[in-house]
């Protein structure tokens, strides 16, 4: 007998819609009230009853290979999901009262805003959510130092507001300084900063975030929401591209 949470990736989250409900036997399962037919159908276990799934089957779907193109994983997913769970409390814990506008900085801290917002406990008073696009590199490594800032997003939004601004990277510190400036002037209450990465190497102005995930080494990263060129966002993991990849 086991619960259809067994069926869930190695991070223990569950696959199907019947979580909590014990499935040992077909008996059981119509015992419960009948299921309309496409719930019946994601409740169905891949195994029978007495058969326990082979480990393989255990697999999270994300469990896939390493890009080619990489060379090396320097932060694992599953390093990043504890790092994040780590910052969600944190960041919890100083704004369990407060009303808090936590602003994603577009592109690079898609992914991890979606992640820290659903680690964020205990609950704020209230949380809002946005994203505006920032950015200071174009094609290439290097940054311009100059912050392009997106002209849709209404700054009078964050005005009297606690706002969290959710980066993915702090590299020369150009993007956070002229950030943090422009949030204040638009009558920010507060104005933090959470960084997952911190290449401190490449400073040159001086920033430091309130919350940051990993010191990391001055090396060219990319993935989980990291880019090259607009390419390996998506790698759930980060990690160095293969140097015959990168153009000088
Ligand atoms: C990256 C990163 C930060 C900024 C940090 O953005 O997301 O916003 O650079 O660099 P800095 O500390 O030297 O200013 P990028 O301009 O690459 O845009 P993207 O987020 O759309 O990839």
């Amino acid at each position: 007998m086991w619960s259809t949470r067994s069926l869930g990736g190695p991070c223990g989250r569950p696959t199907s819609a019947v979580v909590g409900h014990t499935i040992g036997s077909a008996k059981l399962i119509g015992a419960r009230p009948r299921p309309c037919a496409q719930l019946r159908s994601l409740s169905r276990p891949t195994a029978t009853p007495e058969t326990p799934p082979h480990p393989q089957q255990r697999l999270h779907p994300r469990c896939l290979p390493i890009h080619p193109e990489i060379n090396a994983v320097i932060y694992s997913e599953d390093v990043i999901e504890a790092r994040v769970a780590e910052m969600g409390r944190l960041i919890g814990q100083d704004y369990q009262h407060t009303e808090l506008l936590v602003l994603g900085v577009l592109k690079g801290a898609f992914m991890f805003t979606t992640d820290l917002v659903r680690h964020i406990y205990p609950y704020p008073a209230s949380l809002e959510v946005d994203f505006f696009k920032a950015s200071s590199y174009g094609s290439g490594t290097t940054s311009s130092g100059v912050v392009q800032l997106d002209s849709a997003f209404k700054l009078e939004s964050v005005a009297g507001k606690h706002v969290l601004l959710v980066e993915d990277i702090i590299d020369s510190g150009n993007t956070f300084s002229r950030l943090v400036a422009v949030m204040r002037e638009a009558g920010a209450a507060t104005v933090r900063v959470a960084a997952l990465l911190d290449k401190k190497a490449r400073r040159r102005v001086p920033f430091e975030a309130d919350y940051t995930g990993f010191e990391c080494p001055d090396e060219f990263i990319v993935g989980y929401g990291i880019d090259y060129a607009e390419k390996y966002r998506n790698l759930p993991y980060i990690g160095s591209v293969r140097e015959e990849f990168i153009r000088h």
